[in-house]
Protein backbone atom coordinates (compact mmCIF):
# COMPACT_ATOMS: atom_id res chain seq x y z
CA UNK A 1 0.00 0.00 0.00
CA UNK A 2 1.40 3.77 -0.65
CA UNK A 3 0.23 6.92 -0.93
CA UNK A 4 0.44 9.40 -3.63
CA UNK A 5 0.44 13.44 -2.12
CA UNK A 6 -0.23 16.03 -4.38
CA UNK A 7 -3.07 18.07 -6.59
CA UNK A 8 -5.40 15.28 -7.46
CA UNK A 9 -7.97 16.02 -10.58
CA UNK A 10 -9.72 14.17 -12.57
CA UNK A 11 -13.33 14.13 -14.50
CA UNK A 12 -16.52 12.40 -13.41
CA UNK A 13 -18.58 13.25 -16.44
CA UNK A 14 -18.10 15.04 -19.58
CA UNK A 15 -17.72 18.82 -19.01
CA UNK A 16 -20.47 20.67 -20.87
CA UNK A 17 -21.03 24.39 -18.69
CA UNK A 18 -18.70 26.29 -16.15
CA UNK A 19 -19.66 24.87 -12.29
CA UNK A 20 -21.30 21.88 -13.78
CA UNK A 21 -19.58 19.09 -11.08
CA UNK A 22 -18.18 17.29 -14.15
CA UNK A 23 -14.64 17.60 -12.30
CA UNK A 24 -13.38 16.96 -9.22
CA UNK A 25 -10.13 18.39 -7.53
CA UNK A 26 -8.73 18.22 -4.00
CA UNK A 27 -6.16 20.70 -3.31
CA UNK A 28 -3.98 18.73 -0.58
CA UNK A 29 -5.06 15.57 -1.73
CA UNK A 30 -4.17 11.63 -1.92
CA UNK A 31 -4.42 8.22 -3.94
CA UNK A 32 -4.13 5.01 -1.84
CA UNK A 33 -2.73 2.22 -4.17
CA UNK A 34 -3.07 -1.21 -3.36
CA UNK A 35 -1.95 -3.88 -5.63
CA UNK A 36 -2.01 -1.93 -8.63
CA UNK A 37 -5.56 -0.43 -8.39
CA UNK A 38 -6.96 2.60 -6.47
CA UNK A 39 -8.11 2.27 -3.26
CA UNK A 40 -9.32 5.33 -2.27
CA UNK A 41 -8.97 8.93 -3.49
CA UNK A 42 -9.99 12.15 -0.87
CA UNK A 43 -8.10 14.55 1.38
CA UNK A 44 -4.47 13.63 2.34
CA UNK A 45 -5.09 14.46 6.17
CA UNK A 46 -8.26 11.39 5.66
CA UNK A 47 -6.16 8.91 3.83
CA UNK A 48 -2.78 9.06 5.92
CA UNK A 49 -3.35 6.21 7.43
CA UNK A 50 0.58 5.46 8.12
CA UNK A 51 1.34 3.66 4.52
CA UNK A 52 4.80 4.99 2.74
CA UNK A 53 3.48 8.56 1.16
CA UNK A 54 5.24 9.75 -1.89
CA UNK A 55 4.64 13.46 -2.23
CA UNK A 56 4.39 14.99 -5.56
CA UNK A 57 2.70 18.50 -4.35
CA UNK A 58 2.91 20.58 -5.39
CA UNK A 59 2.18 18.81 -8.61
CA UNK A 60 -0.88 17.60 -10.60
CA UNK A 61 -1.80 13.78 -10.48
CA UNK A 62 -3.87 13.20 -13.27
CA UNK A 63 -5.50 10.11 -14.46
CA UNK A 64 -2.95 8.36 -17.36
CA UNK A 65 -3.24 9.79 -21.09
CA UNK A 66 -5.01 7.71 -23.72
CA UNK A 67 -4.13 7.60 -27.01
CA UNK A 68 -6.59 5.93 -29.26
CA UNK A 69 -4.80 5.88 -32.43
CA UNK A 70 -0.73 5.64 -33.39
CA UNK A 71 1.65 2.91 -35.31
CA UNK A 72 4.29 1.89 -33.47
CA UNK A 73 6.58 0.22 -36.63
CA UNK A 74 6.48 4.47 -37.89
CA UNK A 75 9.08 5.87 -34.60
CA UNK A 76 11.64 5.97 -37.25
CA UNK A 77 9.18 8.00 -40.20
CA UNK A 78 8.49 11.03 -37.83
CA UNK A 79 9.15 14.17 -39.36
CA UNK A 80 9.64 12.77 -43.06
CA UNK A 81 9.59 15.76 -45.78
CA UNK A 82 7.50 17.03 -48.11
CA UNK A 83 4.39 14.26 -48.93
CA UNK A 84 0.94 14.00 -48.76
CA UNK A 85 -0.58 10.55 -47.60
CA UNK A 86 -0.15 8.13 -50.67
CA UNK A 87 3.09 9.25 -51.39
CA UNK A 88 3.93 9.44 -47.70
CA UNK A 89 3.05 5.66 -47.18
CA UNK A 90 4.48 4.77 -50.48
CA UNK A 91 8.21 6.61 -50.02
CA UNK A 92 8.76 6.59 -46.40
CA UNK A 93 6.11 4.51 -44.47
CA UNK A 94 6.02 0.99 -46.30
CA UNK A 95 9.97 0.85 -46.46
CA UNK A 96 9.72 1.35 -42.91
CA UNK A 97 7.56 -0.98 -41.78
CA UNK A 98 9.46 -3.76 -44.25
CA UNK A 99 12.14 -3.78 -41.34
CA UNK A 100 9.63 -5.33 -38.75
CA UNK A 101 9.96 -8.69 -40.45
CA UNK A 102 13.12 -8.59 -38.76
CA UNK A 103 11.67 -9.68 -34.48
CA UNK A 104 15.47 -8.27 -33.48
CA UNK A 105 14.07 -5.26 -35.26
CA UNK A 106 10.60 -5.18 -33.79
CA UNK A 107 11.67 -5.85 -30.25
CA UNK A 108 14.06 -3.04 -29.73
CA UNK A 109 11.22 -0.65 -31.71
CA UNK A 110 8.59 -1.76 -29.19
CA UNK A 111 10.99 -1.22 -26.07
CA UNK A 112 11.68 2.29 -27.44
CA UNK A 113 7.76 2.97 -28.32
CA UNK A 114 6.90 2.03 -24.68
CA UNK A 115 9.30 4.10 -23.01
CA UNK A 116 8.03 7.27 -25.13
CA UNK A 117 5.09 6.62 -24.48
CA UNK A 118 5.48 6.67 -20.72
CA UNK A 119 7.73 9.66 -20.92
CA UNK A 120 5.12 11.62 -22.10
CA UNK A 121 2.18 10.32 -19.89
CA UNK A 122 0.40 8.31 -22.17
CA UNK A 123 -0.60 4.61 -20.02
CA UNK A 124 -2.87 3.00 -22.70
CA UNK A 125 -1.73 2.74 -26.17
CA UNK A 126 -3.65 1.81 -29.18
CA UNK A 127 -1.51 0.87 -32.18
CA UNK A 128 -1.01 -0.38 -35.53
CA UNK A 129 1.49 -3.01 -35.56
CA UNK A 130 3.12 -3.81 -39.22
CA UNK A 131 1.74 -6.94 -41.57
CA UNK A 132 4.10 -9.31 -39.58
CA UNK A 133 2.89 -11.45 -36.80
CA UNK A 134 6.72 -10.57 -35.32
CA UNK A 135 5.48 -6.96 -34.81
CA UNK A 136 2.22 -7.76 -33.10
CA UNK A 137 4.06 -10.25 -30.68
CA UNK A 138 7.23 -7.94 -29.88
CA UNK A 139 4.30 -5.59 -29.60
CA UNK A 140 2.49 -7.10 -26.75
CA UNK A 141 5.50 -8.64 -25.02
CA UNK A 142 7.30 -5.34 -24.47
CA UNK A 143 3.47 -4.56 -23.09
CA UNK A 144 3.22 -7.11 -20.82
CA UNK A 145 6.45 -6.73 -19.51
CA UNK A 146 5.82 -3.06 -17.95
CA UNK A 147 1.95 -4.39 -16.90
CA UNK A 148 0.62 -1.84 -19.72
CA UNK A 149 -2.58 -1.61 -20.70
CA UNK A 150 -2.42 -2.06 -24.51
CA UNK A 151 -4.48 -2.31 -27.09
CA UNK A 152 -3.12 -3.10 -30.80
CA UNK A 153 -3.05 -5.51 -33.55
CA UNK A 154 -1.58 -6.63 -36.49
CA UNK A 155 -1.80 -4.46 -39.88
CA UNK A 156 -4.10 -6.35 -42.74
CA UNK A 157 -3.12 -5.69 -45.94
CA UNK A 158 -3.06 -7.97 -48.79
CA UNK A 159 -2.55 -5.05 -52.14
CA UNK A 160 -1.41 -2.36 -52.90
CA UNK A 161 1.93 -2.53 -51.34
CA UNK A 162 5.42 -4.16 -51.42
CA UNK A 163 5.73 -7.86 -51.86
CA UNK A 164 7.01 -8.23 -48.31
CA UNK A 165 4.49 -6.29 -46.94
CA UNK A 166 1.36 -8.44 -47.97
CA UNK A 167 -0.53 -10.99 -46.03
CA UNK A 168 -3.47 -13.24 -47.76
CA UNK A 169 -6.52 -12.92 -46.52
CA UNK A 170 -5.82 -16.46 -45.05
CA UNK A 171 -2.50 -15.75 -43.61
CA UNK A 172 -4.46 -12.79 -42.33
CA UNK A 173 -7.24 -14.54 -40.95
CA UNK A 174 -5.29 -17.35 -39.21
CA UNK A 175 -2.47 -14.73 -37.74
CA UNK A 176 -4.69 -12.22 -36.27
CA UNK A 177 -6.56 -15.51 -34.53
CA UNK A 178 -3.45 -17.06 -33.13
CA UNK A 179 -2.93 -13.39 -31.85
CA UNK A 180 -6.46 -13.19 -30.44
CA UNK A 181 -6.31 -16.37 -28.69
CA UNK A 182 -2.49 -15.28 -27.67
CA UNK A 183 -2.98 -12.18 -26.56
CA UNK A 184 -6.55 -10.47 -25.70
CA UNK A 185 -7.67 -10.83 -22.46
CA UNK A 186 -3.78 -11.52 -21.61
CA UNK A 187 -3.58 -9.45 -18.60
CA UNK A 188 -3.83 -5.97 -19.73
CA UNK A 189 -3.70 -6.32 -23.11
CA UNK A 190 -6.22 -6.16 -25.76
CA UNK A 191 -6.52 -7.18 -29.54
CA UNK A 192 -7.63 -4.51 -32.36
CA UNK A 193 -8.61 -6.05 -35.52
CA UNK A 194 -6.58 -3.65 -38.27
CA UNK A 195 -7.67 -4.06 -41.36
CA UNK A 196 -5.44 -0.90 -42.48
CA UNK A 197 -7.82 0.29 -44.88
CA UNK A 198 -10.04 -0.12 -48.00
CA UNK A 199 -6.87 0.43 -50.36
CA UNK A 200 -4.73 -2.32 -49.05
CA UNK A 201 -7.46 -4.78 -48.44
CA UNK A 202 -8.87 -6.47 -51.29
CA UNK A 203 -12.69 -7.13 -50.73
CA UNK A 204 -12.13 -10.71 -49.76
CA UNK A 205 -9.67 -9.69 -46.80
CA UNK A 206 -12.79 -7.19 -45.78
CA UNK A 207 -14.65 -9.72 -45.09
CA UNK A 208 -11.93 -11.94 -43.40
CA UNK A 209 -11.82 -8.39 -40.71
CA UNK A 210 -15.35 -9.05 -40.89
CA UNK A 211 -15.98 -12.63 -39.51
CA UNK A 212 -12.84 -11.87 -37.02
CA UNK A 213 -15.04 -9.25 -35.38
CA UNK A 214 -17.70 -11.71 -35.55
CA UNK A 215 -16.00 -14.59 -33.87
CA UNK A 216 -14.65 -11.67 -31.48
CA UNK A 217 -17.27 -9.24 -30.97
CA UNK A 218 -15.19 -8.27 -27.67
CA UNK A 219 -11.85 -7.11 -30.02
CA UNK A 220 -11.86 -3.51 -31.15
CA UNK A 221 -11.84 -2.72 -35.11
CA UNK A 222 -9.21 -0.15 -36.52
CA UNK A 223 -9.13 1.25 -39.50
CA UNK A 224 -8.56 4.72 -41.15
CA UNK A 225 -11.47 6.51 -42.90
CA UNK A 226 -11.39 9.44 -45.07
CA UNK A 227 -8.24 11.03 -44.68
CA UNK A 228 -7.12 12.31 -47.79
CA UNK A 229 -8.77 13.49 -51.25
CA UNK A 230 -6.93 11.55 -53.08
CA UNK A 231 -7.50 8.40 -50.97
CA UNK A 232 -10.99 8.07 -51.08
CA UNK A 233 -11.27 8.99 -54.83
CA UNK A 234 -9.10 5.94 -55.44
CA UNK A 235 -10.47 3.84 -52.60
CA UNK A 236 -13.99 4.28 -54.64
CA UNK A 237 -12.11 3.27 -58.11
CA UNK A 238 -11.68 0.24 -56.01
CA UNK A 239 -14.78 -0.11 -54.35
CA UNK A 240 -16.63 0.51 -57.64
CA UNK A 241 -20.33 -0.32 -55.94
CA UNK A 242 -20.15 1.59 -53.19
CA UNK A 243 -22.07 5.23 -52.84
CA UNK A 244 -19.60 6.37 -50.14
CA UNK A 245 -15.97 5.07 -48.00
CA UNK A 246 -18.26 4.63 -44.77
CA UNK A 247 -20.41 2.09 -46.62
CA UNK A 248 -17.24 -0.10 -47.78
CA UNK A 249 -16.75 -0.46 -44.17
CA UNK A 250 -20.47 -1.10 -43.25
CA UNK A 251 -20.92 -3.86 -45.56
CA UNK A 252 -17.86 -5.96 -44.34
CA UNK A 253 -19.81 -5.54 -41.19
CA UNK A 254 -16.93 -3.61 -39.37
CA UNK A 255 -18.59 -0.86 -37.77
CA UNK A 256 -20.02 -0.96 -34.12
CA UNK A 257 -19.07 0.60 -30.60
CA UNK A 258 -15.71 -0.87 -30.45
CA UNK A 259 -14.75 0.83 -34.00
CA UNK A 260 -12.06 3.36 -34.40
CA UNK A 261 -11.95 4.99 -37.61
CA UNK A 262 -8.62 7.13 -38.13
CA UNK A 263 -9.30 10.70 -39.19
CA UNK A 264 -12.78 10.78 -40.34
CA UNK A 265 -12.37 14.21 -41.57
CA UNK A 266 -14.13 14.26 -45.29
CA UNK A 267 -17.38 12.68 -44.68
CA UNK A 268 -20.56 13.23 -45.95
CA UNK A 269 -23.81 13.61 -44.09
CA UNK A 270 -24.84 9.93 -44.97
CA UNK A 271 -21.74 8.83 -43.62
CA UNK A 272 -21.76 11.12 -40.19
CA UNK A 273 -25.43 9.97 -39.98
CA UNK A 274 -23.69 5.68 -40.24
CA UNK A 275 -20.91 6.87 -37.55
CA UNK A 276 -23.70 7.85 -34.99
CA UNK A 277 -26.21 4.76 -35.40
CA UNK A 278 -23.32 2.78 -34.99
CA UNK A 279 -22.22 4.30 -32.73
CA UNK A 280 -18.35 4.23 -34.01
CA UNK A 281 -15.57 6.46 -33.08
CA UNK A 282 -14.67 9.19 -35.05
CA UNK A 283 -10.91 9.55 -34.07
CA UNK A 284 -9.26 13.16 -34.26
CA UNK A 285 -5.47 13.18 -34.97
CA UNK A 286 -4.38 16.79 -35.02
CA UNK A 287 -0.63 16.99 -35.68
CA UNK A 288 -0.86 14.30 -38.61
CA UNK A 289 -3.46 15.83 -40.19
CA UNK A 290 -2.20 18.81 -40.05
CA UNK A 291 1.71 17.90 -41.27
CA UNK A 292 0.36 15.19 -43.98
CA UNK A 293 -1.73 18.66 -45.03
CA UNK A 294 -4.88 16.24 -45.03
CA UNK A 295 -7.45 18.52 -43.60
CA UNK A 296 -9.27 20.31 -40.32
CA UNK A 297 -11.31 17.37 -38.31
CA UNK A 298 -14.92 19.38 -37.88
CA UNK A 299 -15.13 18.37 -34.76
CA UNK A 300 -17.93 20.62 -34.20
CA UNK A 301 -19.93 18.41 -36.59
CA UNK A 302 -19.27 15.43 -35.07
CA UNK A 303 -20.31 16.66 -31.01
CA UNK A 304 -23.47 18.68 -32.98
CA UNK A 305 -24.48 15.05 -34.94
CA UNK A 306 -23.79 12.66 -31.72
CA UNK A 307 -20.74 10.91 -33.31
CA UNK A 308 -18.54 9.17 -30.62
CA UNK A 309 -15.03 10.97 -30.84
CA UNK A 310 -11.47 10.54 -29.32
CA UNK A 311 -7.79 12.26 -29.77
CA UNK A 312 -4.79 10.47 -30.79
CA UNK A 313 -1.32 11.44 -32.14
CA UNK A 314 -1.22 9.38 -35.29
CA UNK A 315 2.72 8.80 -34.74
CA UNK A 316 4.16 8.62 -37.36
CA UNK A 317 2.18 10.57 -39.43
CA UNK A 318 1.12 12.64 -36.34
CA UNK A 319 4.33 15.03 -34.93
CA UNK A 320 4.75 14.60 -31.53
CA UNK A 321 4.27 11.24 -28.67
CA UNK A 322 2.70 14.07 -26.40
CA UNK A 323 -0.35 14.14 -25.98
CA UNK A 324 -0.59 17.68 -24.30
CA UNK A 325 1.17 19.05 -27.95
CA UNK A 326 -1.37 16.77 -29.17
CA UNK A 327 -3.96 19.30 -27.59
CA UNK A 328 -2.36 22.19 -28.69
CA UNK A 329 -2.87 21.44 -32.68
CA UNK A 330 -6.33 20.21 -31.92
CA UNK A 331 -7.31 23.40 -29.97
CA UNK A 332 -5.68 25.09 -33.76
CA UNK A 333 -7.69 22.94 -35.64
CA UNK A 334 -10.82 24.18 -33.78
CA UNK A 335 -9.73 27.58 -33.91
CA UNK A 336 -9.73 27.88 -37.72
CA UNK A 337 -13.17 26.57 -37.77
CA UNK A 338 -14.63 29.40 -35.46
CA UNK A 339 -14.73 26.39 -32.65
CA UNK A 340 -12.98 26.60 -29.12
CA UNK A 341 -11.50 23.79 -27.53
CA UNK A 342 -11.95 24.33 -23.68
CA UNK A 343 -8.90 23.21 -21.66
CA UNK A 344 -11.71 21.07 -19.15
CA UNK A 345 -12.94 19.56 -22.41
CA UNK A 346 -9.66 19.15 -23.60
CA UNK A 347 -8.32 17.48 -20.42
CA UNK A 348 -11.57 15.29 -20.42
CA UNK A 349 -11.06 13.74 -23.87
CA UNK A 350 -7.42 12.96 -23.00
CA UNK A 351 -8.77 10.96 -20.03
CA UNK A 352 -12.08 9.98 -19.42
CA UNK A 353 -13.32 10.59 -22.78
CA UNK A 354 -10.64 8.27 -24.77
CA UNK A 355 -11.44 5.68 -21.98
CA UNK A 356 -15.35 6.05 -22.87
CA UNK A 357 -14.58 5.82 -26.59
CA UNK A 358 -12.77 2.51 -25.51
CA UNK A 359 -15.41 1.32 -23.11
CA UNK A 360 -12.66 1.34 -20.46
CA UNK A 361 -14.11 3.86 -18.43
CA UNK A 362 -14.78 1.40 -15.44
CA UNK A 363 -10.53 0.42 -15.72
CA UNK A 364 -8.62 3.53 -16.70
CA UNK A 365 -9.71 7.19 -17.06
CA UNK A 366 -10.53 8.17 -13.77
CA UNK A 367 -9.29 8.08 -10.47
CA UNK A 368 -12.31 6.36 -8.85
CA UNK A 369 -12.06 3.87 -6.12
CA UNK A 370 -11.29 0.31 -8.25
CA UNK A 371 -9.35 1.72 -11.15
CA UNK A 372 -6.22 -0.15 -12.16
CA UNK A 373 -3.75 2.94 -10.95
CA UNK A 374 -2.67 4.38 -14.02
CA UNK A 375 -1.97 8.49 -13.39
CA UNK A 376 1.00 10.89 -14.88
CA UNK A 377 1.97 13.71 -12.43
CA UNK A 378 1.83 16.74 -14.38
CA UNK A 379 4.28 20.25 -13.61
CA UNK A 380 3.12 23.68 -15.38
CA UNK A 381 5.93 25.40 -14.19
CA UNK A 382 8.62 22.85 -16.23
CA UNK A 383 10.30 25.55 -18.50
CA UNK A 384 11.20 29.13 -17.31
CA UNK A 385 8.77 30.30 -20.07
CA UNK A 386 5.78 28.28 -18.44
CA UNK A 387 6.85 29.02 -15.19
CA UNK A 388 7.03 33.13 -15.83
CA UNK A 389 3.21 32.03 -17.43
CA UNK A 390 2.04 30.52 -14.79
CA UNK A 391 2.76 33.66 -12.38
CA UNK A 392 -0.33 34.84 -13.67
CA UNK A 393 -2.84 32.43 -13.45
CA UNK A 394 -5.26 31.77 -10.87
CA UNK A 395 -7.98 28.87 -11.65
CA UNK A 396 -7.26 25.49 -12.31
CA UNK A 397 -8.86 25.66 -15.78
CA UNK A 398 -6.21 28.65 -16.26
CA UNK A 399 -3.65 26.43 -15.56
CA UNK A 400 -4.86 23.38 -17.62
CA UNK A 401 -4.80 25.49 -21.05
CA UNK A 402 -0.84 26.50 -20.15
CA UNK A 403 -0.21 22.59 -19.99
CA UNK A 404 -2.22 22.37 -23.26
CA UNK A 405 -0.80 24.91 -24.89
CA UNK A 406 2.91 25.09 -23.57
CA UNK A 407 3.29 21.54 -22.30
CA UNK A 408 4.93 18.44 -23.24
CA UNK A 409 7.45 15.17 -22.38
CA UNK A 410 9.38 18.17 -19.70
CA UNK A 411 5.87 18.64 -17.64
CA UNK A 412 5.51 14.86 -17.16
CA UNK A 413 7.20 14.30 -13.55
CA UNK A 414 6.03 10.99 -13.13
CA UNK A 415 4.04 8.14 -15.02
CA UNK A 416 2.68 5.53 -12.71
CA UNK A 417 1.45 1.97 -14.36
CA UNK A 418 -0.68 -0.16 -12.44
CA UNK A 419 0.76 1.80 -9.04
CA UNK A 420 4.35 1.46 -10.49
CA UNK A 421 6.46 4.12 -11.11
CA UNK A 422 7.88 4.06 -14.51
CA UNK A 423 10.66 7.08 -14.92
N1 LIG B 1 -3.83 5.34 -44.04
C1 LIG B 1 -3.41 4.07 -44.24
N2 LIG B 1 -2.30 3.79 -43.56
C2 LIG B 1 -1.99 4.92 -42.89
C3 LIG B 1 -0.93 5.27 -41.99
O1 LIG B 1 -0.05 4.48 -41.68
N3 LIG B 1 -0.95 6.53 -41.49
C4 LIG B 1 -1.92 7.43 -41.83
N4 LIG B 1 -1.88 8.65 -41.29
N5 LIG B 1 -2.91 7.14 -42.66
C5 LIG B 1 -2.94 5.89 -43.20
ZN1 LIG C 1 -2.98 5.98 -38.69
Amino acid sequence: MKILRGRVFDFLDEPQTPGDGSYRYIEDGAILLDQGRIVAVGDFAALDNGAEVIDHRPHLLMPGFIDTHNHFPQMQVIGSYGAQLLDWLNTYTFPAEMKFVDPEHAARIATAYFDEMLRNGTTTPVAYCSVHKTSAEAYFTAAAARNIRAIGGKVLMDRNAPEGLLDTPETGYDDSKALIEKWHGTGRALYAVTPRFAITSTPAQLEVAGALMAENPDCYMQTHLSENTDEIAYTLELYPDFRDYLGIYDHYGLLGPRALMGHSIHLSEREVALMRETRSVAVFCPTSNLFIGSGLFDERRMQENGVRMALATDIGGGTSYSMLRTLDEAYKVCQLQNRNLPPLRAFYMLTLGNARALGLEAEIGTLAAGSEADIVVLDARATPAMALRMETVETLPEELFVLQTLGDDRSVVQTYVAGRAML
